[in-house]
């Protein structure tokens, strides 16, 4: 459910209509609905209502200080994964005490900075990390809670890119060290095991894989408790897909909910979540306007002022999203290519796309772009970063700017000799 649809043959984001904001903002940009991320947040959190949980909002997804704000605002905690994001989610006002901090490769830096701001816990992966963060710990007299993310050797995800669960994937501890590790873990002065943590992937359309890796994790807590090992969180990661308008419809989070509890009642730990996708993702559309209709013999292309640097998803992972014009219009369909300016074949957003027939200067929505959409930007061909803005009710207000020419050039220098 979200809140992008038609009134009157125009398509609106809330109270707000999407072509009026197009001729302010100039194309192409991202729109939010902040009724969205908070109806996805709430429907998460209310599947959990009777479980003690800790929402930690992956921010990855969508990492803009607004969108953060609002989530803030309904309670989300984060899950961090760089330095940077840790200072966005403090700076967006996510208390430390609800922040985790996943990922493979965290710096010393970085793990200083986690430790000085106490966050809730690190998710580590791997021993030389852990060491390091032990060391780090004692000398700034901190302790680090700590969970162990395990990999449980699962097949699951949308697309093999975003698949992480398999023991061949760069993540976690192999499960066969697990147990080895969290002994160690136990020795180590800093480091404070609090729980075990497990991510299996992105976009998973089904509860199978979920519940054959909770399940796994489910047996290790029984052992490492049975080692002597005090465990009373379980971090169960993200990666709940949403519907993107073709495909299986991913199951809701009242059925994922269900499956969970069934599953880790007689755990009695607190439960964390890591959802990303599935918070941010059907909050968000690109909004582009078409360029040129080219013809050739063999193909229509609607060329768009969007491009892979604006979203990068399906040259990425052959990602699908649906495409529907700013004004509704009945009639003729035509097949198109719906390509983008930048100067690779990959600047494709749908190959043989049946759509209402289109002209130069008509406006297109990209549908489900708020989750790895503006996130994953850059500006490739020199094209300014896109902006974002967010709609509430009738007000929306500009959330990141279209930086200038001088902004895009700014931390460029001309050494001495070419001056
Ligand atoms: N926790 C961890 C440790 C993760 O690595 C991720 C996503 C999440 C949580 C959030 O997963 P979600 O609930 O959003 O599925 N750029 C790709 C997706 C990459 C996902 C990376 N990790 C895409 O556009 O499909």
């Amino acid at each position: 459910m979200h809140h992008f649809a038609y009134q009157d043959g125009r398509l609106f984001a809330e109270n707000v209509d999407i072509e009026t904001l197009a001729i302010d903002i100039g194309t192409p940009f991202y729109v939010y609905s902040e009724a969205t991320l908070r109806r996805h947040f709430r429907v998460f959190a209310d599947a959990f209502a009777d479980a003690e949980i800790l929402v930690a909002y992956s921010v990855k997804a969508n990492s803009n200080i607004a969108v953060l704000k609002t989530l803030a605002s309904e309670g989300a905690g984060a899950d961090v994964v760089s330095g940077g994001e840790l200072q966005r989610a403090l700076h967006a006002g996510i208390p430390p005490n609800k922040i985790v901090f996943s990922g493979v490769g965290k710096t010393r830096d970085e793990m200083r900075a986690a430790l000085t701001a106490d966050i809730y816990q690190f998710n580590v992966e791997s021993e030389p990390e852990l060491r390091a963060l032990g060391d780090i710990a004692v000398s700034l007299s901190k302790t680090a809670s700590i969970a162990l993310r395990i990999n449980p050797d699962v097949a699951a995800g949308g697309h093999e890119k975003i698949s992480t669960g398999k023991a061949e994937d760069k993540f976690g501890v192999p499960w066969s060290q697990a147990r080895a590790l969290y002994s160690a873990a136990r020795e180590m002065p800093g480091i404070a095991v609090k729980g075990v943590d497990v991510h299996i992937g992105s976009q998973i359309a089904d509860l199978a894989p979920f519940e054959a890796a909770f399940k796994k994790v489910g047996s290790l807590i029984t052992d490492l408790r049975a080692d002597g090992n005090v465990i009373d969180r379980l971090d169960l990661g993200g990666g709940l897909g949403i519907p993107y308008g073709k495909g299986a419809a991913p199951p809701h989070p009242d059925a994922y909910a269900k499956m969970i509890k069934r599953v880790t009642a007689p755990l009695g730990v607190q439960l964390i979540f890591e959802p990303g996708r599935m918070i941010a993702g059907n909050a968000g559309i690109l909004v582009s306007r078409v360029i040129y209709v080219k013809e050739s013999e063999e193909r229509r292309f609607l060329i768009i002022d969007a491009a892979m640097n604006d979203l990068i998803r399906p040259a990425l992972y052959d990602a699908y999203h649906d495409i529907i014009p700013v004004t509704d219009r009945a009639g003729r369909e035509c097949i198109y290519d719906v390509v983008g300016p930048i100067c690779e074949s990959s600047d494709r957003f749908a190959k043989a796309r049946a759509l209402p027939e289109l002209e130069a200067g008509d406006l297109v929505a990209l549908m489900s772009t708020g989750a790895y959409g503006a996130a994953q930007t850059s500006q490739y061909n020199s094209r300014p970063l896109v902006p974002e803005i967010l709609v509430s009710g009738a007000q929306h207000a500009v959330i990141r700017t279209r930086p200038s020419f001088d902004e895009m050039i700014a931390n460029e220098h001309t050494p001495d000799w070419l001056s």
